[in-house]
């Protein structure tokens, strides 16, 4: 069989991915017995198997990736368009691309000035872990090379990114990890760690005491999504962010905020960051920036820390000296231009922020209906449903009903996601983020598909 006709005959595709796919995240015993769903086609919030079933994503391609929808041409065509003119030049040069997005992208985020290109969250996220062991080797004589990071967040794969996460079930096993990355706690005060009123500045107080616990002058950053994503869709409460800033700043500790999921758009704002008027010193991105369309991932600093790479002109080892051969690809910044151009001529922050509304309604309107719904959480389209079995204790709902539910949900035609690997006891999320061109009526489908869905795996309260 040539290789177009292999294209053609799915059957032989299936058979394919079977025979030598190694799925991430994935168990394969099933596969073993079972075929796995392999994705052939996609438009606007829709995929279709290879089987030909179709699904409303609810997950923007399984990991809130995909914010301006599947299909766009435009995007391919751009890609196209540079690649046939200039497909790489490695990263100590500047491509035409690469120059243009980061102009727009600087635009939208005003106290911040320079971009450094890479390939995925987890290497943004390395570069910036990077710069703050750099700065603290030339500014504080080896000192303040701690990076405090907080329980239930989520930085990445990689062996630092993993030593810096707050999900154990990620990282069990894969040890032992590199020193000097100390977990904060988390801040939901549905699983509430302490009494008394102003839960957000409280939370917020427990990063200055572990500053404390540590000396000060060991600790250079902190690095935090500004809504956990997966660790199960945490909005901090109230207060928490100016509390984080002032202990930040009154401790010359740098602020690494990680935007990973939350960047470009997905809460409603360019960045989830800006909906609590904070001013970070480095903040990562990665998944919507090109919507999947190709790999980039951006590491955005301020021109204080960007200076701090260049006062010593005479130094050899003064400046960043940190490579990436990808982030020379120039299909990345072609295709994150236009994801950013359809962002904005399609009005997706008003839309995300509308269709929110709608969706974070229609989920209140869930916990209503079903004694299983604990707590709805979350901002623009990026939302998070826990489930509990019982909501006097909250304890949480076991992983395998959970798991149910989301199967329950497939079957209506419907993919969305759970808190998946993450902490032990406690996988037991649902997770929402469809794509920011959502309309009235795929929101309501959502919602429809998790109400029945809960209504036929849960007792219904
Ligand atoms: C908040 C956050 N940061 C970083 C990452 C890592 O990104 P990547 O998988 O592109 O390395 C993820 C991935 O899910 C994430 O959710």
């Amino acid at each position: 069989m040539n290789e177009m006709s292999r294209r053609n005959d799915l059957g032989a595709v299936i058979a394919a991915d079977r025979a030598h796919v190694w799925h991430h995240l994935s168990q394969h015993k099933p596969y073993e017995t079972a075929d796995p769903r392999v994705i052939v086609d996609g438009k606007g919030l829709r995929v279709w198997d290879a089987t030909g079933r179709e699904f409303l994503d609810a997950v923007s391609g399984g990991v809130w990736t995909v914010n301006v929808g599947y299909g766009r041409t435009r995007i391919a065509d751009a890609v196209r368009d540079q690649l046939v003119r200039m497909n790489f030049f490695a990263g100590s040069a500047g491509t035409v691309p690469g120059a243009v997005y980061a102009e727009m992208l600087i635009d939208k985020m005003p106290g911040m000035s320079r971009v450094y290109y890479s390939n995925s969250g987890s290497e943004a996220n390395e570069k910036a872990y990077k710069m703050v062991r750099q700065i603290a080797h030339r500014r504080h004589g080896g000192r303040k090379w701690k990076i405090l990071f907080r329980e239930r967040d989520y930085h990445g794969t990689t062996i630092a990114a993993l030593a810096s996460g707050g999900q154990p079930e990620r990282a069990a096993q894969y040890g032992p990890f590199p020193d000097g990355f100390v977990p904060v706690p988390h801040c939901l005060d549905y699983r509430a760690q302490w009494d008394g009123p102003d839960y957000g500045r409280r939370a917020a107080d427990a990063i200055e005491e572990v500053i404390l616990r540590e000396g000060p002058d060991t600790v250079g950053a902190i690095v935090l999504e500004p809504i956990t994503a997966g660790g199960g869709v945490i909005v901090p409460p109230e207060g928490y962010w100016p509390r984080v800033q002032e202990i930040c700043r009154k401790y010359e500790v740098l602020l690494h905020i990680d935007e990973v999921v939350c960047g470009l758009g997905r809460t409603g704002a360019w960045f989830g960051y800006q909906h609590f008027g904070v001013e970070p010193d480095i903040v990562t991105m990665a998944k919507g920036v090109a919507s999947g369309y190709a790999a980039i991932s951006c590491t955005v600093t301020t021109e204080a820390v960007f200076e701090m790479f260049k006062d010593d002109a005479a130094d050899p080892l003064g400046y960043f000296r940190d490579i990436s051969t990808f982030g020379g690809c120039t299909a990345g910044p072609a295709a994150a231009i236009e994801n950013m151009r359809i962002i904005e001529e399609e009005n997706l922050l008003e839309n995300a922020r509308a269709m929110g509304v709608r969706l974070g309604a229609a989920l209140r309107a869930l916990q209503e209906r079903h004694a299983v719904v604990g707590d709805v959480r979350g901002r623009g389209l990026f939302w998070g449903v826990e489930l509990v079995a019982d909501r006097a204790s909250r304890d949480p709902l076991p992983e395998a009903v959970v798991r149910d539910v989301v199967a329950a949900v497939l079957a209506r035609g419907v993919m969305i996601g759970m808190t998946n690997r993450s902490l032990p006891g406690f996988n037991n999320t649902l997770c929402l983020s469809p794509a920011l061109i959502a309309t009235p009526e795929d929101i309501d489908a959502i919602a429809h598909a998790i109400d029945g869905a809960l209504a036929e795996v849960c007792a219904a309260g």
